[in-house]
């Protein structure tokens, strides 16, 4: 979703976007840039179409020495031996995934070239996808970190890491890993926040507006980023705003109205705070202390005395 908010300072209108999911719209509003002057506060619209495109967007961050995993595009069916030969090492399988889009759509660890060939074929025939859409990545075992920040003119003005502890109908998908946390966490990681504030000077000295990159730990507990989303606000945004000393959304507002704010490269945590979502379910942000609030121990209850009749 894409919220474009109109409002009126010191007389002059001004277009702040708020923005979440549908990456075609954010470019759209990106490349219209001139237009809008200095009212739009989004990334450059290269930076936001290397971002639409995992692919590329990973050769880039490896170009550039940063910490990406190791992947190849799938060009045909005929290459995912050539592929498994050069990425599956020990046993270890692969991400599948495609190359654009969100929500984990069409990703699955594979374990075996066949079990590559059999879900590109099935996404090919079933569901339109063409086997050059796909990639194959090494598989990142580890912990499922992001860290959303908001930048202007290539100065971080605000960032907070949270880590996803479990994911939404993940039972009943193939793959137990999404993009949409059940439970996520903030999480006090000054290095991962130091690495994207990295990863994302590298990729544009001017950055401005937000920016939610994904990352994941090797084997070797190495982070390293799986994608960014630039110009976009993640879902677990409402623990990011409602936890802390700042709330990000706010912040983003002031700083695209040109409010003063008086943030400057400020890396905000307030450990152990979750939030838990579930389908037909309000969201609730809990400290860990609130887990167990109103949940008794049933073996230290008193059984209540039968009526006798
Ligand atoms: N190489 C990988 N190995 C293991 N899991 C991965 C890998 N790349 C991504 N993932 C998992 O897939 C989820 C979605 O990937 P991500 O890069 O965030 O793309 P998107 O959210 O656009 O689908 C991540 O949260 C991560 O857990
Ligand atoms: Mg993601």
């Amino acid at each position: 979703m894409l919220y474009p908010i109109e409002l009126r300072v010191r007389g002059a209108k001004v277009v702040a976007v708020v923005a979440r999911g549908v990456k075609r719209a954010r470019l759209a509003l990106s490349r219209a840039r001139r237009r809008f002057g200095k009212r739009l506060f989004l990334p450059r619209a290269p930076l936001v179409e290397l971002c639409a495109d995992k692919y590329r967007f990973t050769r880039r961050l490896r170009a550039l020495r940063l910490p990406a995993p190791a992947t190849c595009r799938v060009g045909s069916l005929g290459e995912i031996d050539r592929i498994f030969a050069r990425l599956a090492h020990g046993g270890a399988p692969l991400w599948c995934r495609i190359r654009r889009g969100a929500g984990s759509r069409g990703a699955i660890a594979v374990a075996t070239a066949a079990q590559a060939r059999s879900w590109i074929s099935y996404w090919r025939d079933m569901r339109g996808v063409p086997v050059t859409a796909f990639t194959l990545s090494e598989f990142l075992p580890g912990r499922d970190l992001g860290c959303q920040s908001i930048w202007k003119d290539g100065r971080p003005i605000l960032t907070k890491t949270y880590e996803r502890l479990s994911y939404l109908t993940s039972g009943s998908q193939p793959s137990e890993v999404s993009s949409v946390p059940a439970l996520t966490k903030t999480v006090r990681e000054p290095e991962i926040a130091a690495l994207c504030a990295r990863v994302i000077l590298a990729l544009d000295p001017r950055a401005s507006g937000v920016f939610g990159v994904d990352l994941r730990q090797d084997a070797n507990g190495v982070a390293r980023v799986t994608e960014i989303n630039a110009g976009r606000f993640s879902s677990t945004t409402n623990l990011l705003d409602l936890t802390g000393k700042h709330n990000m959304t706010a912040v983003y507002v002031a700083l695209a109205t040109g409010e003063p704010v008086e943030l400057a490269d400020e890396y905000d945590v307030a450990e152990f705070h979750y939030l838990l979502r579930d389908i037909d379910a309000v969201p609730r942000i809990l400290r860990e202390e609130e887990f167990f609030d109103g949940v008794h121990d049933a073996r230290h209850a008193t059984p209540r005395k039968e009526p006798a009749c």
